[in-house]
């Protein structure tokens, strides 16, 4: 049986002692014109009569009548025990008089919404709907510790006290950021103390709220090309000057980027693994990109998105890490080692004053983040279940890693040559001279085969044509018919 809606709250009923019109005889007009308008839809509950009847200060009689005779046209019904309702049906000929769909004012003029349109560049991939094979950047959400997480969650309910209720901290909730620091330190070998971690609601937002707090309107700024996206629109729509940089086997070109461009405030990088070429930005070009970044007062913003998974060797320490200078902001995100609609990253800065600073942004962008997550994420990383499911997904992701590039070896060596790299999310595949990129961009759309053209992530630098495969939230079965597909698109998108 459907669930009955729950009592509405009625707003918008004025009702006049002065009015020549009886009070019934305005309230059936006003309740019979909002079902007319669609505004009270059918199986909506109307407030009992004595709720109504107090909030408008009138007799509760009044409000029976009225709903009385509502009922006798047929547009309410009385549900013994339940209260009232508007009715499925309609009387007939407010059915034909097509009007019950309310309908907002229009503006007179379309108002433009401040977005640079030409430079900002959503994602092309929602994971709203399946997920299907190769689809980029999504965890195995299969393997997510539900059971943990509804435990964790239901004590932090049972627990929440008022003093959680209120207004909490714009930087995120404190023992998180503790929590964080404690896991960056020793996971990822960055610098820092809990007073310099600002907690966001996903990298995205990080990237923004950098963007807002240190860059001006004609700033220019260094991003990888190609490179993510979701960086640069968010530089691009602070409105700054775009500055592209190569990415070579040694990660980005720092060479390139001193020799062409002058007075580079900010330079986006993402230095474990690039996306979405996936090379390691060299020890050797860390040092240079940091001396660089010195020399010029320049900001490097290392976007750490999915460094936890290395598969081969010791993880690499971060580039802030490195940083003697206090140029390096570090970002990460919990969306590739826990789940995406999780919405929770952070932001590490140099120094807790510059923390103070961002905090007067943030606070007029969101107040603060959720705090329920943020509570339940706290205890699931101090309860040591987060680094216990980041070494889990480490070995299954290894696993599938090797199937994939097993299956590429065995059915789709003619086609693809896949780059080496044992790390990241993703697996870059450079295609062979004999496909056409456009028809197999056509071949995979038709058949469901979710592929990434990093050609799609340039800006000016051409490279040659690839295709990035994501693994690890397919099973050794999905992708092995994921790689069947492909290879019939591949046989079909040949010169
Ligand atoms: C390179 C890179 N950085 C950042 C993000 C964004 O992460 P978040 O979900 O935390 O906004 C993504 C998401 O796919 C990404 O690929």
């Amino acid at each position: 049986m459907p669930k009955e809606s729950p009592e509405i709250f009625l707003s918008g009923i004025k009702l006049s002692r002065k009015s020549s019109e009886p009070l019934y005889a305005q309230l059936y007009a006003q309740l019979r014109e909002m079902i007319i308008h669609g505004r009270l839809r059918a199986g909506d509950r109307l407030p009992a009569g004595r709720t109504l009847a107090e909030e408008l200060g009138i007799s509760r009689v009044i409000v029976s009548q009225t709903y009385e005779q509502l009922t006798i046209e047929g547009y309410l019904i009385g549900k013994t025990g339940s209260g009232t309702f508007v009715a499925d049906t309609l009387p007939d000929h407010l059915l034909h008089a097509g009007k019950l769909k309310v309908v907002s004012p229009k503006p007179k003029k379309e108002p433009v919404v401040n977005i640079n349109e030409s430079t900002v560049r959503l994602p092309a991939s929602s994971t709203e709907n399946e997920i299907v094979p190769f689809h980029l950047g999504v965890p195995s959400l299969d393997s997510f510790p539900f059971k943990i997480w509804h435990q964790i969650g239901n004590k932090v309910l049972k627990d929440l006290k008022k003093q959680n209720l209120g207004y909490n901290n714009t930087l995120g909730y404190w023992p998180l950021r503790k929590a964080i620091a404690s896991y960056l330190r020793l996971s990822r070998a960055v610098q820092c103390e809990a007073e310099q971690v600002i907690i966001v609601t996903g990298a995205q937002q990080g990237m923004n709220l950098v963007a807002q707090c240190l860059l001006k309107r004609g700033d220019k700024v260094c991003i990888e090309d190609p490179g993510y996206f979701g960086a640069a629109s968010a530089f691009a729509n602070a409105g700054v000057e775009m500055c592209p940089v190569p990415v070579r086997e040694d990660g980005f070109d720092v060479d390139y980027a001193q020799a062409t461009y002058k007075n580079i405030k900010l330079a986006y990088v993402t230095p474990s693994h690039q996306f979405p070429l996936g090379y390691t930005l060299s020890q050797e070009k860390r040092k240079q990109l940091l001396a660089w970044a010195e020399a010029n007062d320049t900001w490097i913003l290392e976007d750490d998105y999915d460094s936890e998974y290395r598969y081969e060797g010791r993880p690499l320490p971060s580039l802030q890490g490195l940083d003697t200078c206090g140029r390096v902001i570090y970002c990460g995100t919990f969306s590739k080692v826990l789940f995406p609609a999780l919405r929770l990253g952070y932001l590490v800065l140099p120094s807790a004053e510059m923390v103070q600073g961002f905090k007067k942004i943030k606070q007029i962008i969101d107040t603060q983040p959720p705090l329920m997550e943020q509570l339940i994420l706290c205890s699931f990383m101090e309860e040591g279940y987060f680094l216990r499911h980041i070494r889990k997904m480490r070995l299954l992701y290894a696993e599938r890693l090797n199937t994939l590039l097993t299956l590429v070896k065995d059915q789709l060596s003619e086609f693809l040559t896949p780059n080496t790299s044992q790390s990241g999310m993703h697996l870059l595949c450079w295609l062979s001279d004999d496909i056409d990129a456009a028809k197999l961009k056509a071949e995979v759309r038709k058949e469901k085969v979710f592929v990434s053209f990093p050609s799609e992530y340039t800006i000016q630098h051409h490279m040659p044509p690839s295709i990035t495969l994501g693994f690890p939230a397919f099973t050794k079965y999905r992708l092995k018919l994921g790689v069947e597909k492909l290879k019939v698109c591949m046989e079909r998108a040949r010169k």
